[in-house]
């Protein structure tokens, strides 16, 4: 089969494309490495990797129309809701203009297309106490990232329904793993409390800052679990035109993940507080009935993905 991974030289793009490249599919992966690492590709050898923008229409009208695709993850997006905060004209830009482009460009140009999976997030649900999350909960999106999020996701689904762009849409949690890149001041938490970890390990100093009291509740959820709900996702035929959580539906709050982390490691990590950041949910938990009704269980708990990942990058 013949994949596009957008964003598939960060997080979750890279686990995916590394999975299928290792099933023997073909991969092309455009990434303009704002956060992605073209390291982060196991066997570059066997993926196309083109480097560039989603924005960038002429580039994408290009890919669109030299290639045919069995499936297409949209994945490339400003991850970060922390960020889109700071820049919420570049993030809509990329988050949602973008996918409208790309969408259209496969309504005229795609003719094999089996699935478009987009990666939307918990975070349209906002702060509402209402938990767990359920696809049918309500939708208050207090970012710019969560409207974008939101949006893109409703076009895609419009997609499938008005001209027949075969799309599903995915919710995604908290998810963790290797290749997070902890570089940025907004990238994923546990990417950054592992590295404050390991350099301290190696005798740097440093402290990890907790925006809050750490009372802040995930549903994080391991990267090996995710991966198996895209596939489930893409290949089902009863998700077509549909939106999945993809959870856990198990509650951990930051400062287990520490508790946790210190017992992995052996020593406690120095930590410093500060004001909890504007826009942040405080309580984010997946009701994941419908993605279970694929046939999907997750298999970590958050100690055992937090163990795996600390093995997979050496103490
Ligand atoms: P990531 O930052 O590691 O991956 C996003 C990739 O997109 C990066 O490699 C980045 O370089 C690339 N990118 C950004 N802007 C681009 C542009 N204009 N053109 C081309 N490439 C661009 O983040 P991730 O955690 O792997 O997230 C993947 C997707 O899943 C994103 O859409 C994110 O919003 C969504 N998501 C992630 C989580 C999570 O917990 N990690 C949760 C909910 C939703
Ligand atoms: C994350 C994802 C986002 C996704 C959402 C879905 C990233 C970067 N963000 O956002 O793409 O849509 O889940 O639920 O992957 N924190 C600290 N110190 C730090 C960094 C973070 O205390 O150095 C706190 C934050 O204030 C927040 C919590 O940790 O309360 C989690 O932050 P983060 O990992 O950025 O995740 P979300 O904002 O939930």
């Amino acid at each position: 089969m013949k994949y596009l991974v957008t964003g598939g030289a960060g997080f979750i793009g890279s686990n995916l494309t590394n999975m299928l490249v290792k099933k023997g599919h073909e991969v092309v992966v455009i990434d303009d490495l704002s956060m992605g690492k073209v390291e982060n590709l196991n066997d570059l050898g066997k993926v196309e990797f083109i480097k560039g923008s989603i924005t960038n229409k002429e580039l994408m009208k290009s890919i669109l129309t030299k290639y045919q695709f069995d499936y297409v993850f949209h994945l490339a997006a400003v991850a970060s809701v922390a960020d889109s905060v700071e820049r919420p004209v570049e993030t809509h830009e990329v988050n949602y203009n973008a996918v409208l482009n790309i969408l259209d460009l496969i309504r005229k140009h795609q003719r094999n297309l089996k699935r478009f999976v987009f990666a939307s997030s918990a975070a349209v649900y906002g702060d509402d106490p209402e938990l767990p999350k359920k696809e049918t909960s309500s939708i208050k999106p207090m970012t710019q990232y969560a409207v974008d999020k939101f949006a893109a996701e409703r076009t895609a689904i419009n997609f499938n329904n008005l001209y027949n762009v075969p799309a599903s849409a995915v919710r995604f949690f908290n998810v963790y793993g290797p290749n997070q890149n902890p570089e940025s001041p907004y990238s994923g938490v546990i990417s950054i409390l592992l590295d404050r970890y390991t350099r301290n390990l190696k005798g740097e100093n440093i402290v990890f800052t907790l925006f809050g009291d750490g009372s802040q509740v995930r549903d994080f959820i391991f990267i090996e679990d995710v991966l198996h709900a895209l596939l489930l996702v893409s290949e089902s035929e009863i998700s077509l035109g549909q939106v999945f959580n993809v959870g856990t539906e198990n509650e951990t709050d930051l400062n287990q993940v520490i508790m946790e982390l210190n017992e992995i490691y052996g020593f406690d990590l120095p930590i410093t507080y500060e004001a909890a950041r504007v826009g942040d949910i405080h309580r984010s938990v997946a009701d994941i009935s419908s993605l279970k009704s694929l046939g999907f269980m997750p298999e970590n708990t958050v100690f055992q993905g937090l163990s795996k990942l600390v093995e997979f990058l050496g103490r």
